[in-house]
């Protein structure tokens, strides 16, 4: 079965944290209520002059590193909050870090679940580059689409980017499982457009751009959703989850994962878990575990690895696959 190989990762936080206790100055909550309910100590925010791009080009060139770029043959960018409708964050990303031109470089919107499916989505289009490399990315400015008059969702969000460098390998092993729930209920974020558009019979009922969620419903169905489609992933591989050596899941909320964690079986030693320092950054959560992971020399050649994630849409995605090298 055709594998996937890590050539490179690289992330990028934002310096500036905001903690707990700050928090307590701008909703009504506690440090301690946020701590025990989520998980989170601290979340990052970008400043004023950093954009999608921005972070996202910081994690893409730690990602390539010293890979020659030339080889790139396709950009994936998972994001819910790129600087433009068009051009797409890939195609900036194309430009900025001095890529060819005749790659193929797409965005796409799968919240939360969306650098598990950039992973998906490359390793089935590599088919058709022969010796060439994709470069993935997940990115979120989340603070720029958050409500902070909403206390049960803007004690969550940060914002962060984290890239690797993929190749597709002739051997070796690749599984995946998602899925799609269409619900604009259990968590969504409304578009906003001009509303002067003369042909309108009334101004357009704008709404107030912020991330909505029905947190309770989406605690539910990340655990049982994550848990199933783990199980199905390595099913379809006919791997045993005791041999997988590495579990990152959506760091959403710490109890979220614990929950999942608790219906696999298996021990949170082999999770990576960094939503305490970091808070959920939708498709940048998995990205920037991946680098974390790989980053703590803890990955050997011939580990498993399994990305599982859920989120906006609603969706959820599961990757599977055995790292062919040490990088
Ligand atoms: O990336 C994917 C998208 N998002 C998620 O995965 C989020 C999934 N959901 C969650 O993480 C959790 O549901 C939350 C963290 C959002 C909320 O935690 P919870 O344990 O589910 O709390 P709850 O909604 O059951 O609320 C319990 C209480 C309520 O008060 P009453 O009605 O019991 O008096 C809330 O009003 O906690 C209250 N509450 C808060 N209190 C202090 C809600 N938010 C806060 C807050 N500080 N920030």
């Amino acid at each position: 079965m055709p594998g996937l190989t890590i050539l490179g990762t690289g992330s990028y936080s934002p310096p500036f944290a905001l903690t707990n206790e700050m928090l307590e100055s701008i909703v009504e909550t506690s440090g301690e209520w946020i701590t025990l309910r989520t998980g989170i100590a601290e979340r990052k925010i970008a400043a004023e002059t950093e954009s999608t791009l921005s972070m996202a080009t910081a994690a893409a060139l730690k990602a390539i590193g010293n890979i020659d770029k030339a080889s790139i043959g396709l950009v994936v960018c998972a994001t819910i909050t790129p600087d433009y409708i068009t051009p797409s964050l890939s195609c900036l990303l194309q430009r900025d870090l001095e890529l060819r031109e005749d790659i193929l470089a797409i965005d796409i919107n799968c919240a939360c679940s969306g650098y598990v499916t950039a992973l998906k989505t490359a390793h089935s289009l590599l088919a058709d580059m022969p010796g060439r490399v994709a470069l993935i990315l997940g990115c979120e400015m989340l603070t720029r689409i958050t409500d902070y008059t909403d206390r049960t969702t803007c004690i969550l969000f940060g914002d962060g980017a984290g890239a690797a460098v993929i190749r597709r390998d002739s051997d070796g092993e690749f599984s995946f499982d998602s899925g799609a729930k269409g619900s604009v209920e259990m968590l969504a974020c409304k578009a906003q457009y001009i509303s002067n558009n003369p042909f309108m019979p009334r101004p357009l009922d704008l709404v107030p751009a912020g991330i909505t969620m029905n947190g309770q419903e989406v605690f539910r169905f990340a655990i049982e959703t994550c848990s199933e489609s783990v199980k199905r992933t390595l099913a379809g591989a006919g791997v045993d989850i005791g041999s997988v050596e590495h579990f990152i899941f959506h760091q959403a909320n710490r109890r979220i994962i614990d929950g999942i964690v608790r219906k696999l079986g298996i021990s949170t030693e082999r999770c990576l878990i960094n939503i305490a320092t970091h808070g959920n950054t939708s498709s940048a959560t998995c990205a920037i575990a991946l680098d974390d992971l790989f980053r703590s020399g803890k990955v050997k050649r011939g580990d498993k690895i399994i990305m599982s994630a859920f989120g906006g849409g609603l969706t959820y995605a599961t990757a599977y696959f055995v790292q062919n090298r040490e990088i």
